[in-house]
């Protein structure tokens, strides 16, 4: 039967590690149109990755315009759609001169490990010599994924951004902030702004007063006006300024893995999601008070819905790479012809044959945090094929989802018992299989997977009045209609201990390096 959709309508730019993309919800967060385009990952040399900032505001446009166009194809109106969310690849960081509006280098992407040595110059700079240094107040460790350390690399290495810095033209952001520049009017007026969960990510945001923090500030050698003024996640940050979209409002901003929980409605203490990327990211939400793990997970912002709203923090296990391990076998093996292969190949085989894959592409991030860990694929004879390789690397992604799972029980004090999925892996019913198999408890798919998508369009809603209240049991409140998938375990207890057990070991291999 055709859908029909209820306006009005929220649109959302969902700008990720490997694509652009523009959606066009409905009043019941239904996904009305969607156009998506890929951008290019720039591998100057081994462990950099970058994205051309030009690229991604290009592609961005382009995704709006392919999506408005089959939006007003199907009968709909443009003055319909009320407000617009950004979603973005957090971490990711880029620079631009304040007088001329261009990028000064290309943005170096989250994944990256260029700064290993960086990491370690500011390691030493600490009192305590200890990565954690600064985790009571910024909630995160030294490590190559956030963007201060990034920054502080740029400002170091890049000529043009340290002669900026002098010249006070420098201007810096997470990829929310230059599309808000740029779609709100670049030179002409462009706003310079940025929401509090994009800015947790920096290691610059002092988690308890959501503003820059001085102390961390000097610490990495940053002025303050090169960087963007923190906002809540759901406000008027400008109107769009070009295209089809001119005058209507940017009035959503979430970092992807917090615009998911938000989309997945982890609006409760103790909730919790898995999102399956790039990379692979679960988050708890730990309500209005910070919780430091003891067991590696990160403490960040998960959302602040309006600027007079409380603060919801979250506890959050990353893991670097889930899908970008399906594209390497893709683009770099050419052992799949395209992503949904892999489940084809994997269901080929009842199991790995003791064959195991860590893809420490970008060393290990929760729970070892580990920068100079290597991928490795282990336990391999003459009798495996690449069938077995496939499921190894769907088996991995599992295996380093329960890794998170098992360090928020341990943070939590209670184990989960069933686990909230979105993104493109979730597709698989082979791989959510193997998920439930491996952790034991439920896994629950929602039938409407762009959670992250429809996140950053429930903020914009909730802030012109498309939305009361997230809250489906509050008059005129947010209600999807879509259903569950759900998945249970089917071997026994014991069989997943041996398996997990297996795979420890071939993480460590991948230390030794
Ligand atoms: O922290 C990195 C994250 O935001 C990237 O997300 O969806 O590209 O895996 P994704």
């Amino acid at each position: 039967p055709v859908k029909t959709f209820v306006a009005p309508f929220v649109g959302s730019i969902d700008q990720g590690t490997t694509s652009s993309r523009f959606i066009i919800f409905d009043k019941h967060g239904q996904v009305v149109a969607l156009h998506q385009i890929e951008i290019q990952q720039i591998t100057p040399k081994e462990g950099w990755t970058e994205h051309n900032p030009e690229e991604i505001y290009e592609t961005t446009l382009t995704s709006i315009k392919g999506a408005t166009d089959k939006f007003v194809a199907l009968g709909y109106k443009i003055s319909d759609i009320k407000s617009v969310g950004i979603t973005n690849q957090r971490e990711t960081t880029v620079v631009w001169g304040k007088s001329t509006g261009k990028s000064l280098h290309n943005a170096v992407v989250w994944l990256d490990t260029r700064t290993k040595s960086t990491v370690e110059k500011l390691v030493s700079k600490t009192k305590s010599k200890k990565t954690n240094e600064f985790v009571s107040i910024v909630g995160l460790p030294l490590s190559t994924y956030f963007s201060g350390v990034k920054l502080n690399w740029l400002l170091e290495h890049v000529p043009a951004v340290s002669e900026a810095k002098s010249n006070n033209n420098l201007l810096f952001g997470t990829i929310d902030s230059w599309l808000i520049y740029k779609l709100t009017g670049g030179l002409n007026g462009g706003k310079h702004l940025t929401d509090v969960t994009n800015a947790s990510r920096t290691m610059l945001l002092n988690l308890e007063t959501l503003q820059w923090d001085k102390k961390m500030l000097e610490f990495f050698d940053i002025p303050q006006n090169c960087l963007p003024e923190v906002r809540s996640s759901s406000e008027h940050y400008g109107n769009i300024c070009e295209g089809i979209l001119k005058g209507i409002p940017i009035a959503g901003v979430l970092g992807d893995q917090q615009a998911a929980l938000v989309g997945q409605r982890c609006l409760k203490p103790g909730q919790v999601k898995n999102t399956y990327g790039t990379g692979c990211f679960t988050l708890f939400n730990t309500g209005n008070k910070t919780i430091l793990s003891k067991n590696g997970l990160l403490t960040t912002v998960a959302y602040k819905l309006g600027p007079n709203a409380e603060p919801t923090y979250a506890l959050e296990g990353s893991v670097a790479t889930a899908g970008a391990g399906v594209k390497w076998l893709r683009d770099n093996l050419n052992m799949i012809n395209d992503a949904k292969q892999i489940n084809e190949f994997a269901s080929k085989v009842p199991d790995t044959a003791g064959c195991h894959f860590v893809p420490a592409f970008s060393g290990l991030f929760a729970p070892y945090w580990k920068d100079d860990a290597k991928g490795c694929i282990s336990g391999l004879t003459s009798f495996h094929t690449k069938h077995h390789i496939c499921r190894a690397l769907l088996e991995a992604i599992c295996f380093q989802s329960k890794e998170l799972v098992d360090a928020m029980n341990a943070d939590a004090g209670q184990p989960l018992r069933s686990l909230k999925v979105d993104g493109g892996l979730t597709n698989s019913d082979l791989c959510m299989q193997i998920q439930a198999d491996i952790l034991g408890i439920t896994v629950e798919r929602p039938a409407m997977r762009e959670s992250t998508a429809l996140g950053a369009a429930l903020a914009a809603g909730l802030s012109t009045g498309v939305w009361t209240s997230l809250d489906e049991n509050v008059e005129g409140g947010f209600k999807l209609s879509d259903g569950h998938d759900y998945f249970e375990s089917q071997i026994l207890e014991s069989d997943r201990e041996v398996k997990f057990a297996a795979w420890k070991k071939a993480v460590e291999k991948s230390f030794a390096n």
